[in-house]
């Protein structure tokens, strides 16, 4: 097979090239969702480039979405994809250079990472922060030592700060839905917002989300949470950002509901006010906005039933589209590691 073959579908050498952890992996994001909703039409016909091709899924933590519509992606280009849950069926990961190893960790990732490089042609990985320790989850040192020592193509499943397919799947939707929205004549408004939570979740999606959607830089784009729950400025940069609600929903065309813990005193739950929670009155205040999660959602806490079982939530076919994403993704890494 030729690299012309490999390069025919629309949209394609849109990067990502050897990895894909956040948007600056990609040089353009708009071919590369084209690439990705001509997959959607067609899932089929580039089944030939990943044959004899092998691609292993590692979680260090639980996924339904990430997991499947992954190796369902894989499959569709032909390649043979292999999970490894690593957290349950693997040796604890040791992944501090210099470590003496005499505590619980049994492996180093530098000695795994390249074992692994040796059995697939990419390997993709989940991990997530500890919500601990910020400047270590910043530092991303698990999926870096991966990409360090792996030797082969490293795509991400969600890291310790962002999640890259979820976001690339999530621009793919809005686009989906302005092909079919009467929203002429100006950019759409997207607005992200916080919602309340029982537990303290990563700020991976919301962070991710915005990295995305500035990169993208096709939207007014408006981020709304209770005080306390700056993300970080290198992500957010480019947004309004404001802790009124009501006033960032006003006549917005998206509205991107998700929980985040702090950031500045990291990983904390400081406001439990259900008043954040999106509910049809609250809706009313926008242009009968689509309503975008990535999942798992906790009905009636993130989000209330009404609204997910309403016309205005998209949830299922932004799920969906995971696929596509990961198919793109793989594909433009396949092509550029031939
Ligand atoms: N959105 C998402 O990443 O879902 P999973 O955690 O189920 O993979």
């Amino acid at each position: 097979m030729t690299n012309q073959d490999v390069n025919s579908t629309p949209g394609s050498n849109s990067g990502p090239t050897r990895q894909f952890i956040a948007a600056s992996d990609v040089s353009d994001i708009n071919k590369l969702v084209d690439q990705a909703l001509y997959y959607k039409a067609n899932p089929f016909v580039d089944k030939h480039v990943g044959t004899n091709k092998r691609i292993g899924l590692l979680f260090l933590n639980p996924s339904l979405r990430t997991r499947l519509s992954t190796q369902v992606a894989a499959q569709n280009l032909g390649m043979e994809a292999i999970v490894f849950n690593v957290d349950k069926d693997g040796w604890a990961l040791e992944f501090e250079e210099g470590a003496v190893m005499n505590g619980n960790t049994v492996e180093h990732v530098k000695d795994a990472a390249p074992i692994l490089g040796s059995y697939f042609d990419m390997l993709c990985i989940r991990t997530f922060p500890s919500l601990k320790n910020r400047e270590e989850d910043y530092s991303e040192m698990y999926i870096s030592q991966f990409i360090r020592y792996a030797g082969v193509p490293v795509i991400s499943l969600e890291s310790a700060t962002l999640h890259p397919l979820q976001s690339l799947t999530d621009i793919i939707t809005i686009r989906e839905q302005l092909a079919t929205t009467a929203i002429q004549n100006r950019r759409p408004r997207v607005v992200l917002t916080w919602a309340p939570h029982v537990k303290p979740l990563p700020q991976c999606v919301a962070n991710s989300f915005a990295q995305w959607v500035n990169a993208w830089g096709e939207a007014d784009f408006t981020i709304t949470h209770p005080e306390a729950y700056e993300l970080a400025e290198q992500f957010t940069a480019g947004a309004v950002v404001t802790h009124d609600q009501d006033a960032a929903l006003r006549d917005t065309d998206f509205v991107y509901v998700k929980n985040w813990s702090t950031y500045n005193d990291y990983g904390k739950i400081k406001c439990s006010d259900d008043r954040w929670m999106l509910t049809p009155e609250k809706l009313q205040l926008t242009n009968d906005a689509k309503v975008m999660h990535c999942l798992p959602v906790r009905r009636n806490v993130e989000l209330s039933d009404a609204i997910l079982d309403s016309p205005n939530s998209i949830v299922t076919q932004q799920a969906g589209n995971r696929v596509w994403a990961a198919q793109a993704v793989i594909r433009n890494i396949l092509a550029a590691n031939p």
